[in-house]
């Protein structure tokens, strides 16, 4: 073989050597570990990128033309699942509406089928809330009442800004409770818009984006002043979460949105009586099957406080982002259970015999599954099934913050001493299992005594331990009180 050539040959592998030694080089550098070169990033930085992204979009087909304009709303209209009434407009501008926020909505819709990195860590699963000021406090009891559960499940608080960080809570106290926190303004640093001013989010709205930016695949969002009364781990692994991915529960109200809202969004009539409004107190999401669902709901939030609360709810109690859920999903055609169990109000009787709504019980989802999927709907008639075991407990009035009103006129019987604030109803007390407001009073007590030169709320107060103590002693150390009964007996199933 003439030396030339043999040395042309050898100079070709080395060149083809050396650009497979740099071609490799370049793909590690850029796909990093995970051979993904977005996925390689910090979350933190994933999750200022898909802001500045879906940020524009949000502000790019934003509804135009006259918001809607209520001027008697729906008011507060009770679920009735037996019989179809005809879905009423209260909107008075609702024909002017329809074509431009069709236009937008269509838009928008669209421009979220591009790739959109979901910024969150693949096969995680936690528990969002989100809580500031006053609501901290309450938080940290019901976060408390979760590790009662023996819950394991890390924990991602959001604050709405930097003013909500409050450093020994979030630096001391939450981390030992397996709970972070995190401040979302931090990571929607908001541009200037065209318009020349920063869209600012805030109360109802965070929630949407507390979701959208939680590091976990899948979760369960729990209001600051909800808990659950078993370990809630078990709803993230069973039907209906693991078949659909998105599971709310009921409100007591009918679902009084709008049906411009249906035209607006393409969907079609839905019947009155298909189910109710959304208490969104407590949500089960997958963003593997709904991160759509969520960037849609946080469309409606983004724009909800002149437009999409008022279609949704049209002025229906709790008007907010509760049902943005829930249509978002409908919206797109995406997979979602609705639990029918309806919800129960926790309480003292009332003077009219009523229960005096302190509270809220909200069913199991896997037993309400099991007896919708064989055909049995309690909602329409109750003694088809034994009702599910309660879940959930959202307690609104009052909350359990022991530096605001926990200890105020509600937890007084008629003489004036200290009394439970459910004792009715009885058929609801004995979902619960065991007595779970003698542990949520214990909870807030301990934090009451442990931590009450702590938040910033309570350091112009005194007194909030030494009051929860007498409190708690009048409630549940007197050996003449009464308790309810919370199981149904030996056989409960
Ligand atoms: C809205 O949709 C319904 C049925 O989906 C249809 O009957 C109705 O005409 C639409 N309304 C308008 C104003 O387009």
């Amino acid at each position: 073989m003439p030396q030339g050539l043999r040395h042309g040959a050898s100079r070709r592998i080395l060149v083809i050597f050396l650009t497979g030694v740099l071609l490799l080089k370049t793909y590690w550098l850029w796909h990093g570990a995970w051979g993904d070169p977005i996925a390689a990033m910090p979350l933190i930085v994933r999750q200022a990128r898909m802001w500045q992204d879906f940020h524009s979009l949000l502000e790019q087909h934003a509804p135009t033309g006259s918001p809607p304009l209520i001027i008697l709303g729906a008011g507060a209209q009770r679920f009735n699942p037996l019989s179809d009434s005809v879905r009423q407009n209260y909107i008075y501008n609702a024909v002017d509406l329809l074509q431009p926020m069709q236009e937008a909505h269509d838009g928008f819709v669209k421009a979220i089928q591009a790739p959109i990195d979901p910024a969150y860590v693949p096969r995680t699963k936690g528990i969002v809330s989100a809580a500031g000021g006053t609501y901290l406090p309450t938080f940290v009891v019901s976060l408390r009442m979760l590790r009662r559960t023996g819950s394991t499940l890390p924990v991602e608080l959001f604050l709405k800004d930097w003013g909500e960080y409050e450093p020994y809570i979030c630096g001391i106290v939450l981390p030992a409770l397996n709970a972070q926190c995190r401040v979302i303004s931090a990571i929607l640093v908001n541009q200037e818009t065209e318009k020349g001013h920063a869209h600012k989010i805030e109360h109802y709205q965070i929630k949407s984006f507390a979701m959208l930016f939680s590091s976990f695949e899948s979760f369960l969002w729990m209001d600051a002043d909800c808990f659950p009364l078993h370990d809630p781990s078990i709803l993230l692994n069973y039907k209906p979460f693991t078949s659909t991915g998105l599971v709310t529960w009921p409100d007591f109200w009918t679902n009084t949105m709008s049906p411009i809202y249906l035209n607006i969004s393409r969907q079609p009539e839905l019947p009155t009586s298909a189910r109710q409004a959304t208490e969104a107190g407590v949500i089960l999401v997958s963003k593997r099957s709904h991160f759509h669902t969520l960037l849609l709901s946080a469309y409606y939030n983004f724009h909800g406080p002149s437009w999409y609360y008022m279609l949704l709810n049209q002025e229906s109690p709790g008007t907010g982002d509760k049902d943005t859920y829930l249509q978002a999903a409908t919206a797109l055609g995406a997979k979602f259970y609705a639990v029918s169990e309806p919800v129960a109000d926790l309480g003292n009787r009332a003077g009219d015999g009523g229960v005096q709504g302190a509270a809220m019980l909200q069913a199991d989802p896997i037993q309400d599954y099991d007896l919708t999927s064989r055909g049995k709907w309690r909602v329409r008639d109750p003694s088809v099934a034994k009702a599910p075991r309660g879940f959930f407990i959202h307690a609104t009035n009052p909350e359990f913050n022991p530096g605001k009103q926990l200890m105020g006129e509600k937890s007084k019987k008629t003489d004036g001493t200290p009394g439970r604030l459910w004792t009715a109803d009885e058929s609801a007390l004995r979902r619960f299992g065991y007595d779970a407001e003698k542990a949520y009073w214990e909870e807030a007590k301990t934090v009451a005594c442990t931590l009450e030169h702590n938040f910033v709320t309570w350091r112009d107060k005194s007194g909030i331990c030494q009051g929860m103590q007498e409190h708690w002693g009048a409630i549940f150390e007197d050996p003449d009180a009464e308790a309810p009964i919370f199981t149904t007996g030996l056989f409960w199933s």
